[in-house]
């Protein structure tokens, strides 16, 4: 090589390793960051350091046992009897897991617009080719309202399938709680107009962001096809999902003739009786998801009904700091009220994200950005995760501090009355030294 050629050689490999050298992973500055977005949630100490576990041998026998207890505890989760698969994936990776297993190409499927999130997966059934009916904004119907400020409203799919006569629509899919809008669907109501039509459609909810933060029952409310995620209420980083699934589910998987491979449900489902899986899986976020397991299910802490009081308390402390600065809460109906986070409309003429980015390099705490048609208009706080009663407050209060500072005029303090809602209402958490 000439001189010169050596000569960059060096300096690209200086550049490279001072780059390296450079790149600090710890990008907060002192004390916890506050990622206040609705997920990815808080990890708590716990389930981080049961991840640095050394990864082993995913056909040995150690993992078979860790596999089998996974697969039982996630079942108690998702209250359900029937199987759970366990992708190595994003949310959006089990969304299209849901739809490819049950349907075939063309299917109608009749898909509920309460959100960002729905929309997004009303996208995606038109990506596989199949042939959504969607109950949106714009086809308010009977006139009862849709909109991303409402819950699903069953009267409308009930409509929708007495007026399937031939049975042509294969599928209902709801999102429990839309995480754009921080408005949550009453699943049961959902299930109930499905029987009182008498129609044979799958009930396919995506709970990406409800499970293990609002009471979510697959087998109770008749859910088919249950889509979960692992970065909200399991307090897991993301990159595992989930499809909770019924035998009617899995009876139309059978003949269902979408194309897939990967997210194929009969081999996992086969290998899964043993506790392995057809390919490699996570195996480090499957000693999370056990952890987080231990930890949401314990009797001593109160178990599932305890993490989602504590969720709903969270949710009403958060929105007595909204009424009181005199802002609009996203979601119109109080009934709808998200306990996993809430949206905060900005006044006309204030940019939510702004306001957001001010409080992100102010104060150090994430909030999350209006998505789709909520764009600059809202900020959210997710109030999930490994959290507790001061995080909360230090959010409100760098969400306070960040309004003021962009020329918000706040009626009262936010934080004072967050601090009188807690102070107020004890949490009835077990594991609080009284
Ligand atoms: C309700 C809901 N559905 C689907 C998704 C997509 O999941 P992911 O981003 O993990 O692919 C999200 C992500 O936040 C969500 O909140």
């Amino acid at each position: 090589m000439e001189a010169w050629g050596l000569a960059l050689q060096f300096l690209r490999v200086g550049w490279f390793s001072s780059l390296n050298y450079m790149l600090n992973l710890n990008f907060h500055p002192t004390g916890r960051h506050f990622l206040q977005i609705p997920g990815p949630s808080p990890v708590p100490d716990r389930i981080l350091r049961a991840m640095s576990y050394p990864t082993i041998d995913h056909r040995g026998e150690e993992f078979g046992a860790l596999g089998l207890k996974i697969l039982k505890d996630i079942k108690k989760i998702f209250q359900t009897q029937h199987p759970v698969i366990i992708y190595p994936a994003s949310g959006t990776g089990a969304w299209e897991a849901a739809l490819t297993n049950v349907t075939s190409p063309g299917d109608k499927v009749l898909m509920y617009e309460t959100g960002h999130f729905a929309s997004l997966w009303i996208k995606m059934a038109k990506r596989l080719g199949l042939d959504p009916q969607v109950i949106g904004e714009s086809g308010s119907e009977s006139g009862i309202q849709v909109s991303w400020r409402r819950g699903v409203n069953a009267a409308l799919i009930q409509e929708r399938l007495l007026a399937d006569t031939h049975h042509a629509i294969k599928a209902v899919c709801v999102v429990h709680n839309e995480t754009s809008t921080g408005v949550t669907s009453d699943i049961s109501s959902v299930r109930k107009a499905i029987d009182a039509a008498k129609h044979p459609a799958l009930l396919m909810v995506d709970t990406i962001s409800g499970l293990a933060c609002a009471d979510f029952r697959h087998d109770t409310w008749g859910v088919d096809v249950s889509v979960g995620g692992s970065q909200k209420g399991l307090m897991l980083p993301p990159g595992i999902s989930f499809n909770a699934v019924s035998p009617k589910a899995i009876e139309a998987s059978q003949t269902a003739k979408m194309p897939k491979a990967f997210w194929a449900w009969d081999e996992i489902i086969e290998m899964n009786k043993l506790g392995y899986w057809p390919y490699t899986p996570s195996t480090n976020l499957l000693y999370a998801l056990s952890e987080s397991c231990d930890m949401i299910l314990d009797p001593n802490r109160g178990g599932l009904a305890s993490v989602f009081a504590r969720h709903q308390r969270w949710g009403e402390g958060v929105r007595s700091a909204v009424n009181a600065w005199g802002l609009e809460i996203q979601c119109s109906q109080t009934a709808s009220y998200s306990p996993v986070l809430t949206g905060v409309l900005m006044p006309e003429g204030v940019n939510a994200d702004a306001v957001r980015n001010l409080i992100y390099k102010r104060f150090d705490c994430s909030l999350g950005t209006g998505l789709g048609i909520l764009k600059s208009r809202m900020f959210r706080i997710g109030h999930l995760g490994d959290c507790n009663d001061l995080t909360l407050i230090g959010t409100i209060a760098a969400c306070e501090m960040g309004l003021k500072l962009s020329g918000v005029t706040l009626k009262s303090s936010g934080v004072s009355a967050t601090m009188d809602y807690f102070s107020n209402h004890p949490s009835p958490d077990p594991l609080l030294k009284t």
